[in-house]
């Protein structure tokens, strides 16, 4: 099953420059585009690059989709509704297309990597007139090219998806927080999961690399990463380097860079190492993303997640007593098939048990090619909304238990811009990931400020800002 990596060289992005080049010369170029993008943290960075490419292509933003000469659909299809949302927005702009015929419409992204999708795109979406699979990113220079000088459709979808492009120009949406990939894609093959199938195999950027791109951002300011991966535990595996990812996170902290963040961790590949380094390490924030999917054994083998809840709760015991402020989050699937009343029952004990901070709570959703897709005993719809009902009202009480217990302390927040329902309250997050709104100004975008937690809100705390 292993792939080849391909590292995609200097010689490639030259490349990428002389056809910018030649596309600015283009009469009929598009000038402006939009990207829509759907999905988790990757999609959102693979954007940034996409956008980054764009501009250098001499592309500007549109400030709406409608008034854009290329729109770019980057999608998601973790589970089926996902897949929906992408494809009506994708339709959705066929009306518009009518009326504006010069209209570039792209799709890229891990919909597109599914098998059976380019066809798909091909046959019953005429009016589509770009499309890319995730490990070719870096080749959307080329294909827009093409689709603009020929106005032909233009589908590269390929079917390694190991590259690990460096140095691809990126517009970062804020320049306060950035997001740093450390490795793409994931070996561990969870039986109701498609993100191996549409993002490849584990690999890993070299250290050298990750850390040229974090001392760019200290120089520019940035006050908070968060590095990005499936499983970043995994780091380095693959490499011969032999950094754990516990070592890169000391590296990383060297740059000067005041807040490290870090997105996703596999329960079966925490280590003590990993846990030591947070403990002794005061910029990586006290929170922890630790996905337990069930709380019953016989489920979470069937969904080949390699540990028992026992383990996962010797762990979560492990971290809690290394590093005792920490809040940990994690995500939860109800009705994967076979899933008796017991087994959900113990799923609630289990949230009971840790008290998370907070809980991604999904429907199990059937995903073409995986082995979970041919297993007998699917729930009833209606038996599993009851079912994520109960557990999201559970993990509201243990959210409000937690934040209670935070109202009187201090916590140190980077503010991050203002808060939605009220203008004169700016908002940010504090170490543990969780929002807080406070009094402010504009002058305080960008920084992290102490604050008094004074109240709790269902979904944020409240608080005021006090001296250092
Ligand atoms: N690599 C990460 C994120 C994977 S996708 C991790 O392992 O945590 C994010 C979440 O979507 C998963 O944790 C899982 O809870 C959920 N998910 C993935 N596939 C799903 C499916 N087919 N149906 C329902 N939820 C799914
Ligand atoms: Fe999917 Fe499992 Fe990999 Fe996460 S670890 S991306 S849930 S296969
Ligand atoms: Fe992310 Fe969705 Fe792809 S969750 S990895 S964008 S399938």
């Amino acid at each position: 099953m292993k792939e080849d990596i391909i590292r995609i060289s200097q010689q490639e992005l030259e490349n990428q420059k002389i056809i910018s080049e030649s596309f600015k010369k283009l009469e009929q170029r598009p000038q402006t585009y939009y990207i829509v993008t759907f999905g988790c943290q990757m999609n959102a960075h693979d954007s940034e690059k996409l956008a980054g490419m764009l501009e250098n292509m001499g592309l500007r933003a549109a400030p709406s989709r409608e008034e854009a000469d290329f729109v770019l659909h980057n999608t998601c299809c973790v589970r089926d509704n996902a897949e929906r949302k992408a494809l009506g927005n994708v339709t959705w702009l066929k009306e518009i297309k009518k009326e504006k015929p010069g209209l570039l419409i792209g799709v890229c992204g891990c919909m597109v990597q599914e098998k059976g999708m380019a066809e798909k795109l091909l046959k019953q979406y005429p009016f589509v007139d770009l499309a890319f699979g995730t490990g070719n990113i870096h080749q959307l220079p080329q294909l827009l090219y093409q689709a603009a000088a020929s106005r032909q459709r233009t589908v590269c979808v390929p079917e390694n998806q190991s590259t690990v492009a460096e140095n691809l120009p990126i517009v970062r949406q804020s320049a306060s927080q950035a997001y740093v990939t450390v490795m793409y894609g994931c070996n561990n093959f969870c039986s109701y999961c498609i993100v191996p199938y549409v993002r490849g195999r584990e690999r890993s950027r070299y250290l050298a690399d990750i850390l040229h791109e974090v001392d760019g951002l200290v120089k520019n300011g940035c006050q908070e990463i968060m590095l990005l991966g499936q499983n970043v535990n995994s780091y380095g595996k693959d490499l011969e380097e032999g950094h754990s990812f516990a070592q890169l996170l000391h590296e990383v902290s060297k740059t000067g860079i005041p807040r490290i963040r870090f997105m996703t961790s596999h329960p079966k590949d925490l280590s003590d190492e990993l846990i030591e380094e947070i403990a002794q390490n005061p910029q990586v924030m006290r929170h922890f993303h630790l996905p337990v999917q069930s709380g019953s054994d016989r489920i979470l083998q069937m969904m080949n997640r390699r540990y028992s809840v026992q383990q996962y709760l010797d762990r979560v015991d492990a971290l809690r007593r290394a590093v005792p402020d920490i809040g940990i989050t994690t995500d939860l699937i109800v009705g994967f098939p076979g899933e008796e009343e017991s087994d959900f029952q113990d799923t609630m004990e289990l949230v009971r048990q840790v008290g998370y901070d907070a809980a991604f709570t999904f429907i199990y959703s059937p995903r073409t090619g995986t082995v979970a897709e041919k297993l007998p005993g699917r729930i009833d719809p209606a038996e599993s909304t009851r079912r994520i009902e109960a557990l999201i009202a559970l993990q509201e009480t243990k959210t409000k238990e937690v934040f209670e217990r935070m109202i009187g302390s201090r916590q140190s927040v980077l503010v991050s811009g203002f808060s939605k329902r009220n203008e004169n309250q700016i908002t940010g997050k504090c170490s543990r990931n969780i929002s807080v709104n406070f009094e402010g100004d504009a002058s305080d975008e960008g920084k992290i400020l102490p604050v008094l937690i004074t109240s709790a809100g269902k979904t944020t705390l409240r608080g005021t800002k006090i001296s250092e």
